[in-house]
């Protein structure tokens, strides 16, 4: 029996399998000469080389192209090019599907530069090229680690509900479901699917909080929905976040979790994923020219760097301070109250501190319902984390634990407090001072494989007026 090997392994294994016969499948990359074929099949960056013998070589090949799906039983044999230390020459060859040559010259399988837009548009298509490839490689490794880390801080992996009634965070718009004919008017929903009205849910946060009561430590891990219209490099509207939230913590060490884990994932992907890391560095190198740092340095600095921790208020007050200093204008004017823009956020970040930096203590006005309030009556213990080039990549806050204030605090946003009876009620049942936070998932595979663009990480992206495949 021949061994079947996958490319990884069998260039893993590199020269101890010199002169071993063994099988190999995968997609053709390039078919040259007649003879030599280079063969992906995605369990690598790294292609194989395969060489075809004389008597293969006069066999009817001619169908052969880019993209053509192929079994190879051949001898491995150290390999005289530079580009790999073994080769296989083929002894016999199968082909399991061919490509359509009408379609081909169309395609992103064409090895030619293409744009990232380009590549969205056949999404179906770019798991194929190496680029996209590499990215994905890195977003299971990162997904993976994240599982790895909490596991071994203790937390428990807990899985909150996609279909709901609630908005956790009071602001913008939901998707709603129904099962009900929306063309007869108007719609009772007590007869809908859920006798109610119902939601895709924009955070698993509300029930991962009711877990902690009785686990300690738990984290969500799922995809969210948000409805808002925001066509920017960094929204999606269905994108994945992870949750954890954790009794008896306070917003420091809210923020030192956040921190510490934030940093566990980046070593993890320099110290497993450096073929990929270093393809996308190589490949910015190329075409980002104006750019001072590259990938693999930018995530040294995240890496090595205390991240900076301000109050809103004093970023407020640099803000305001570097304006008139150099003597420059931000577009929305700044003042003590307002969300803080990306621009604002970008400036602290990139210009200002040149490290990550936590904002914490927001205005309660513009923060959620939920956030624990500060004995100044106007702040509450929120923070953000953001990141360069990304801006906001962690939210998170102090919860309000106190039953009274609480309460008090749905009434005055607004919020329809019978929808959260059950959430109310936790803290009635032994209620504890605890915090947590969200990470967007698709915003930290942005910034560590370094891609402009938040819509080229995810595989099939949801944007306004996008929902194909
Ligand atoms: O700041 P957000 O809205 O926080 C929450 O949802 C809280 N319930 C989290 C918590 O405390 N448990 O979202 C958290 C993160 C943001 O910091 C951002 O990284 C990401 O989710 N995010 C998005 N990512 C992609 N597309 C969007 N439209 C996003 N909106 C938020
Ligand atoms: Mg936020």
């Amino acid at each position: 029996m021949v061994k079947k090997y996958s490319i990884k392994e069998l260039l893993d294994e590199g020269i101890t399998v010199v002169n071993k016969k063994v099988l190999v499948k995968g997609w053709i990359r390039s078919f040259r000469s007649s003879i030599f074929i280079v063969l992906n099949d995605g369990s690598t960056i790294k292609n194989l080389q395969v060489v075809l013998s004389q008597e293969l070589k006069k066999k009817n090949h001619k169908k052969i192209t880019i993209g053509t799906s192929i079994q190879v039983i051949g001898t491995v044999t150290e390999s005289i090019g530079k580009k790999q230390c073994i080769e296989l020459h083929a002894s016999d060859i199968n082909v399991y599907g061919f490509v359509d040559s009408s379609v081909l010259q169309q395609s992103i399988l064409q090895p030619k530069k293409h744009s990232f837009k380009k590549l969205r548009e056949q999404a179906h298509l770019r798991f194929r090229t190496n680029i996209f490839s590499c990215i994905m490689r890195i977003r299971h490794h990162i997904a993976f680690c994240i599982h790895q880390y909490f596991h071994e801080h203790g937390f428990f992996y807990v899985h909150t509900p996609i279909i709901t009634t609630s908005n956790c965070e009071g602001s913008g718009k939901m998707f709603q479901i129904t099962t009900m004919d929306l063309k007869k008017n108007p719609v009772d929903y007590t007869k809908d699917f859920f006798q109610c009205k119902t939601y895709l849910s924009v955070s698993g946060q509300l029930e991962a909080e009711t877990a902690i009561f009785g686990l300690g430590k738990v984290y969500t891990f799922g995809p969210v929905f948000r409805a808002e219209n925001s066509n920017t490099s960094r929204h999606l509207s269905e994108f994945w976040m992870i949750e954890p939230e954790i009794a008896f913590y306070d917003l420091e060490e809210n923020i030192n979790l956040a921190e510490d884990f934030l940093k566990f994932i980046i070593k993890y992907i320099l110290d497993k994923n450096m073929e990929d890391l270093s393809f996308l560095n190589e490949h910015f190198k190329k075409y980002k020219k104006n750019e001072t740092e590259h990938l693999l340095e930018r995530l040294n600095i995240v890496l090595k760097s205390p991240f900076k921790r301000i109050s809103y208020t004093e970023a407020v007050k640099i803000l305001i301070k570097e304006e008139k200093k150099q003597n420059m204008k931000f577009f929305h004017p700044i003042v003590w109250g307002m969300d803080l823009q990306s621009e604002h956020e970008q400036y602290l970040v990139n210009k200002y501190f040149k490290i990550p930096v936590v904002v914490f203590d927001y205005p309660s006005s513009i923060k959620a319902f939920y956030m624990r309030i500060n004995n100044d009556g106007k702040t509450v213990r929120a923070m953000d984390l953001l990141f360069p080039d990304i801006g906001e990549i962690i939210g998170g806050s102090q919860r309000e634990e106190r039953y009274e204030i609480l309460l008090q605090r749905i009434k005055d946003t607004n919020t329809d407090k019978n929808k959260l009876w059950w959430y109310l009620d936790t803290r009635r049942f032994g209620s504890v001072p605890h915090s947590g936070f969200g990470l967007g998932f698709d915003r930290l595979v942005q910034f560590i494989t370094g891609m402009n663009n938040i819509r080229d990480v995810i595989p099939f992206p949801r944007t306004p007026n996008h929902a194909e495949f």
